[in-house]
């Protein structure tokens, strides 16, 4: 069994019945069941069909709609159709539309048009969410609840008044006193000293940068405020259907959401992806994803959309080539996915999607399209025993939201170039690129499992966080501007790094921003050359040895890179981390799945006893795996020339290398 009720892996995609004639619907079940369809998404936007009138209920043609799929083997992903308010709530309670930092009273006619604090809109999903629970209780299509959708799409963050008194509701838990925030905000700053609680209002456009502590808790409370959403419709369904698991589809890498607080409050975590087609690296920021996905919950995750081509909403929406699709698909399934969901299952006809590619496209079933679309759901069947196995990595790189929000905050940092998820990137590409499997993780979490953890950037850095990295046995590697400011995005005393300066034994005495195009070299001790872009530091290694050096400039011969200990220290955004990178690996004892290096395009993932090799290029390549791998040694009785079997086509291959085909993959069970 796998995360939902069906057994192996899902596949499917949304499924909006209501938007196609009935005799419709009976081709679709049929293509479904050609196509090897498990589970589909439904009534994500179908508020205004399910409750016309306000408590009027009209479950007629979903009771059809689930019928007709349970009759026909495929499971339901129910949404709870609350991402929509329907226009008679909206005119009845025009307050519920939510006003952006400008002023601006959103209308209605696009979709998310809510105000997350509004408690109008709270209730009402709230009461549609019990109806639906306890209309399908029983019913035997209900495999997952699907609860709103892709919270903070298009809103994520309302400045009208109910915001603003819930916002200062949400300070008052806690600053508790008004001097407590006076204080938290640093008010003395620009005289915004606060003698009223009534005073306090969101961030909303202001004649010249905005407060970056009010930014900061405003970001933790939008945050905070549409969880809350969510979690009033979990709790409902928990109440009906405690057995049914509840999840919301996340946004991959997203800013506006604290995806470890969110992950907790649901049973699984599901992820929309869309990388772009267009982008030949778009691979590597897709495996970003499914790996920060795997981790949150650390256990297997869904992904819930995808495109089967083309999307709509990017300027030019480049679809995606031959075979394309499978391998993107194979791809989630290798970073730990349980299924394989798109948008959608049958392209529209009308509205602004019209043009979305989708499982079943406007030409049918005589296109390319579908041809690709039956092939991977026959795919998907015969990886069916991957289902819920999981990944153990070596390696964490550190993700902390209130971090990045503080280190983003516009208009009042040392530069606005350091940008955490390229930051991310910037380790994890390396990583990827030596099949090294990767989790993302808190930095205030229990660290012991991994041999080497890396902190891209933990520009705000509490004292309990440092002192989990202290007692963390494995090899640190801490990159710049960390440990800046404390939670209220105060400096620490004595400047950077803080809590952190025991560990590494530097004094940051000057941030150095680049600018851009500029570069400066730094020198390692054995000669190695460095470039640093966009960023370095007036450093001073007070207990720390010296490992590198800024070679020219006024930095000239100050350190650049230091190691206390196990830890490593950054001062510098080096162009190309690898030799810093490599030495630490090494020192850590990991090696990627091949022992050697991956050639340039391909993946390589471990995932159970199961190898995932994906060809990302478009020539073929010869992946150099050792005679014998890992879960093949735990089987000392399997046959000596054919080692592996390929799940994909069922052929045994002989021991060493292996060659993928272009945009082809290769999953090997030992
Ligand atoms: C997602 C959304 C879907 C659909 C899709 C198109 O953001 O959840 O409803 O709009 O994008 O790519």
């Amino acid at each position: 069994m796998g995360l939902t009720r069906v057994p192996g892996l899902l596949f499917g995609g949304d499924y909006n019945p209501e938007q196609w004639p009935e005799e419709v619907w009976q081709e679709d079940v049929r293509l479904m069941a050609e196509a090897g369809v498990t589970m589909v998404t439904v009534a994500v936007f179908s508020w205004s069909r399910l409750e016309p009138a306000p408590g009027v209920y009209d479950f007629g043609w979903l009771d059809r709609v689930l019928d007709m799929l349970h009759a026909h083997g495929v499971a339901a992903d129910l949404a709870t159709a609350t991402a929509t308010p329907p226009p008679w709530l909206v005119r009845r309670h025009p307050e519920i539309r939510p006003v952006d930092a400008a002023g601006t009273r959103l209308e209605f006619g696009s979709r998310q048009g809510y105000c997350p604090s509004s408690p109008v809109f709270r209730a009402a999903t709230v009461r549609l969410a019990r109806a639906l629970a306890e209309r399908y209780r029983d019913h035997p299509a209900l495999a997952l609840w699907h609860v709103g959708n892709e919270y903070a799409d298009h809103t994520a963050e309302c400045f009208c008044e109910e915001s603003a008194r819930d916002f200062r509701r949400w300070l008052q838990e806690r600053h508790r006193t008004l001097d407590g925030l006076n204080s938290a905000w640093g008010t003395s700053c620009w005289g915004q000293h606060y003698t009223d609680w009534t005073q306090v209002e969101p961030p909303r456009k202001a004649p010249g940068p905005v407060n970056p502590t009010q930014l900061l808790d405003w970001r933790r409370f939008s945050s905070d405020a549409l969880l809350a959403c969510f979690e009033a419709e979990r709790e409902v369904l928990k109440e009906v259907t405690p057995d049914v698991p509840v999840t919301t589809n996340f946004m991959s890498v997203l800013r506006d959401l604290d995806y470890w607080k969110w992950a907790a409050a649901e049973d699984l975590v599901s992820d929309d992806a869309y990388p772009d087609p267009a982008d030949p690296r778009a691979h590597v920021r897709a495996a970003l994803s499914y790996d920060l996905m795997r981790s949150l919950k650390r256990q297997p995750w869904l992904l819930l959309e995808s495109a089967p081509s083309a999307v709509s909403w990017r300027a030019v929406n480049v679809p995606k080539d031959p075979g394309v699709m499978r391998l993107h698909s194979l791809q989630a399934l290798a970073h730990g996915s349980d299924g394989v969901m798109f948008f959608q299952w049958r392209q529209a006809r009308y509205g602004p999607e019209k043009f979305h590619s989708a499982m079943l496209p406007h030409g049918g079933t005589r296109t390319r399209q579908w041809r690709e679309t039956v092939t991977l759901g026959a795919d998907v069947r015969r990886l069916a025993e991957v289902a819920g196995t999981t990944t153990e990595a070596d390696v964490a790189l550190l993700l902390d939201w209130d971090s990045w929000w503080g280190l983003e905050a516009p208009e009042s940092m040392p530069s606005d170039r350091l940008r955490l998820h390229e930051l991310l990137l910037g380790w994890y590409a390396p990583l990827h690129a030596r099949g090294i499997a990767v989790d993302l993780a808190p930095p205030d979490r229990d660290l012991s499992s991994y041999r080497l953890v890396i902190a891209p950037n933990l520009y705000l850095c509490t004292p309990g966080q440092a002192a989990n990295l202290a007692a963390f046995p494995g090899r640190l590697l801490v990159g710049p501007f960390s440990g800046v400011v404390d939670a209220a995005d105060h400096v620490h005393d004595g400047g950077a790094p803080g809590p952190l300066r025991d560990l590494l034994g530097v004094r940051v005495e000057e941030c150095r921003p680049i600018p851009d195009g500029g570069t400066q070299e730094v020198v390692t001790v054995d000669g190695t050359r460095l470039l640093a872009r966009t960023w370095s530091e007036w450093l001073t290694a007070e207990d720390a040895e010296v490992l590198a050096r800024y070679r020219g400039g006024p930095l000239d011969g100050r350190p650049a890179v230091t190691r206390r200990g196990a830890a490593t220290y950054l001062s510098f955004l080096p162009e190309d981390p690898a030799p810093l990178l490599d030495e630490a690996l090494a020192a850590a004892g990991i090696t990627g799945v091949t022992g050697a290096g991956l050639p340039e395009g391909v993946e390589a993932c471990r995932r159970g006893p199961y190898l995932f090799l994906l060809n990302h290029g478009t020539e073929p390549a010869v992946v150099p795996l050792p005679a014998r791998t890992e879960p093949v040694t735990a089987l000392p009785t399997a046959p000596p020339t054919a080692l592996l079997t390929d799940l994909l086509t069922g052929r045994p291959l002989p021991v060493g290398p292996v060659t993928v085909a272009p945009r082809d993959a290769v999953v090997l069970k030992p």
